[in-house]
């Protein structure tokens, strides 16, 4: 089977997650960066899986249109969807509800909260001084659920 995993990230944590899961896969994995602007032909894959990060409580806008403009042909697939962030529990699940459309939601064969990082190295001082301010984090920090992974891992 093939499967795409179409992301995006901004300082690379729903990156680092995408290879996880790609790893842990026993078929064949692309991983496309919407960030790239390129033109993605989903006919040939068998298996979608949508990743995005959340920034001031919003998912990446080439997730949001690339949901919306392939959203027929999306859900005639097996499709996978999860999030990187900081917040958790309800307040999480509440930003990947937002995230995602309701009809790729209802489809969705594996759905995950991977938890996040903040990485001070990538962060311009605009992101820096809110995540200061609003988050009281003062240096990097990682809190990448690796069980959350091996769970959508072995749904999808
Ligand atoms: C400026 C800024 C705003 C953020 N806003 C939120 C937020 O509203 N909710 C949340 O849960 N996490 C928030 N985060 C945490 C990110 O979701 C987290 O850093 C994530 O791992 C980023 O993934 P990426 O590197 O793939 O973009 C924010 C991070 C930054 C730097």
């Amino acid at each position: 089977m093939s499967t795409l995993i179409a992301y995006a990230t901004k300082h690379g944590c729903t990156e680092k997650c995408a290879k996880k899961v790609a790893n842990k896969l026993p078929d064949a994995v692309e991983l496309k960066n919407l960030k790239n602007k390129m033109d993605v032909n989903i006919t040939k894959y068998e298996a979608v899986i949508i990743a995005g990060s959340i920034h001031t409580g919003q998912i990446q806008k080439e997730i949001k249109n690339f949901c919306k403009d392939n959203q027929d042909i999306l859900k005639q697939k097996k499709i996978g969807l999860y999030i990187c962030c900081m917040d958790e529990g309800e307040k999480a699940e509440k930003q990947f509800e937002n995230a995602f459309p309701e009809e790729l939601r209802k489809v969705a064969i594996a759905k995950g909260l991977f938890g996040g990082e903040f990485n001070f190295d990538k962060m311009n001082f605009v992101e820096r001084f809110l995540v200061k301010r609003i988050a009281k984090v003062k240096e990097s920090v990682s809190k990448i659920k690796e069980e959350n992974i091996d769970k959508f891992v072995e749904k999808f």
